[in-house]
């Protein structure tokens, strides 16, 4: 008999995913969307915001994701919010973290009970810009070509193993508005792309780098600028 959880004939079950917002959600968005295509190796089994009124959660809601609400505000400190999190994902039985427009720093015992089991996007081509007010950065910078990047979460904020990266042109006339944007339709590509590799197993982490091979050989895991055909 054919396991239900499976997403095909000879594949394993679906990996369980928990995504954490923090906002608009229109990163959750696209992951929740590729699930739902056939044969896609991950299932989003809760979504977990820590702000109450993020955008986000309407969505999971109506999509009928189970959402968790777990405000860092109501938290002395760090460690006891991020331990409520951590039984939150294990409630969940999640597999996998997607971090997605989350905006908590976690701490490096976070990070290591996740150990390879979380990923993040971030709006550049990481190592470049890390951290905040990426596009004004960039435009600052006067560089001509950006991106986004899907990486394993490690301490280092903005820093791990890249599992893939799309690159997006900067153009003369841009605000870092009309760049956020362009960057924002290549995040909602790559995630999905991202997480497929790794759920399906296609990528493995190896030590420090992610190593993508299918059929025995690599893997596209960079697009420009765009994967339509
Ligand atoms: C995205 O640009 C993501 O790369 C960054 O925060 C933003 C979140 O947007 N980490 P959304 O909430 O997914 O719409």
């Amino acid at each position: 008999m054919t396991d239900p959880r499976s997403n095909g004939p000879g594949q394993g079950p679906r990996k369980r995913v928990g995504i954490l917002i923090s906002g608009r959600g229109s990163n959750m968005r696209a992951l929740v969307d590729a699930c739902k295509t056939d044969g896609f190796p991950a299932e989003i089994v809760t979504v977990i915001s820590n702000r109450p009124d993020a955008e986000g959660l309407e969505y999971a809601r109506s999509e009928n994701i189970p959402t968790v609400t777990i405000d860092h505000k109501q938290f002395a400190d760090r460690q006891p919010f991020e331990r409520a999190l951590h039984h939150a994902l294990r409630d969940a039985r999640v597999d996998l973290i997607c971090n997605a427009g989350f905006m908590r720093l976690l701490t490096a015992e976070f990070v290591e009970l996740w150990h390879n089991r979380q990923l993040n996007i971030h709006p550049s081509l990481l190592p470049a810009f890390k951290g905040l007010r990426t596009h004004e950065r960039v435009i600052e910078s006067g560089g001509r070509i950006t991106g986004c990047t899907v990486h394993i979460v490690r301490t280092e904020m903005d820093s791990g193993p890249i599992v893939a990266q799309a690159a997006v042109p900067v153009m003369p006339e841009d605000t870092p508005e009309t760049l956020a944007a362009r960057v924002l339709e290549a995040e909602h590509k790559l995630y999905p792309m991202a997480l497929k590799l790794i759920a399906s197993g296609e990528a493995r982490i190896v030590g420090e780098k992610v190593v993508t091979e299918k059929d025995g050989g690599p893997v596209a895991v960079m697009f420009s600028p765009s994967l339509d055909p």
